[in-house]
């Protein structure tokens, strides 16, 4: 058994590495002039159980390049079962076509994983467990939900935990299960023309004086988290967390989620992120208990 690290793993490959005590070695790696990548897998790898460590946040078409150069490498060499690691799934939300003649990237992307060589993957809580079913071989999902809720167990009172949209519901049980609390959901919709989110459906929820702990797969504009925040303040919320597995924090997300009065960002190292603004979880060990 190895790992091999690829050209993003912001240090996942590593701790994974030392957890199950499966020697690393790091793919190489360059840039071309003219922008194009250029990797190479440093010793002949044949018969193995190989596990390739690739996050694919920003720049993401970048890295699922990285990504298919390195899992075809490994295929050349012969005889090896591949697994791919990829702790942030991007392309992950254009699951369908919204509208006719759309792509649906996320087949796309997990179609080209597999055919560059890749027998399996592990991902990190896609954005829906159903769009995985597009790769045509094993798929596990590592859920790092216990060790999200060890850190929020340091930082509420009387949690409830709410999910911000229908589809995080799940999760939010999960969540709520290891905190052993009450859980909820609201709805919401979003314009797909200007990305806005709009609250559709508030159900009555009793959060006045909890410590609301909103938890979602991801963090992109910070719009639906700003809006749920809102909401349970006006319901009465002591005070709003927000978790989420993956935080992309485009443009000023982190500022306008602070200045609407969440309190505390809970995510992981799925992406790269500032230890000094967020609480970051790291995943490798929910990964480790799926090797
Ligand atoms: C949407 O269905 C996802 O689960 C997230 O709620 C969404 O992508 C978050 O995006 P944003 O931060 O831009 O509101």
């Amino acid at each position: 058994m190895i790992i091999v690290g690829g050209t993003a793993t912001n240090g996942i490959d590593e701790n994974l590495s030392k957890i199950v005590k499966v020697p690393l070695i790091k793919v190489e790696h360059k840039i071309f002039p003219d922008g194009e990548s250029y990797i190479r897998i440093p010793q002949l790898i044949s018969g193995q159980e190989v596990y390739v460590v690739q996050s694919l946040y920003p720049p993401q078409d970048k890295h699922i390049i990285e990504l298919l150069l390195i899992l075809e490498t490994l295929s050349d060499m012969k005889n090896n079962r591949i697994t791919a690691i990829i702790p942030y799934l991007a392309y992950a939300r254009q699951d369908r076509r919204f509208k006719e003649g759309e792509a649906v990237s996320i087949k796309t992307v997990l179609n080209s994983i597999r055919r560059a060589g890749a027998d399996s993957i592990i991902v990190i809580e896609p954005h829906k467990m159903e769009e995985l079913s597009y790769f045509n071989g094993e798929v596990k999902v590592a859920d790092p939900i216990p060790e999200i809720a060890r850190e929020i167990k340091k930082r509420v009172e009387k949690p409830f935990v709410l999910a911000p949209d229908r589809g995080a519901l799940e999760r939010a049980k999960r969540l709520a299960n290891e905190l052993q609390c009450e859980y909820s959901f609201i709805e919401k919709e979003r314009d797909r023309d200007t990305g806005e989110v709009r609250i559709k459906n508030l159900p009555d929820i009793k959060v006045r004086d909890k410590d609301v702990i909103l938890i979602d797969d991801i963090i992109s504009t910070g719009g639906t988290m700003i809006q749920a925040a809102q909401a349970v303040y006006k319901l009465g919320a002591r005070k709003v967390i927000a978790a989420a597995f993956h935080a992309l924090f485009v443009e000023n997300a982190y500022e306008r989620m602070i200045n609407s009065g969440i309190k505390e960002i809970i995510t992981t190292n799925t992406i790269p992120q500032d230890p000094s603004k967020v609480v970051v979880v790291d995943v490798s060990p929910s990964i480790a208990r799926k090797l």
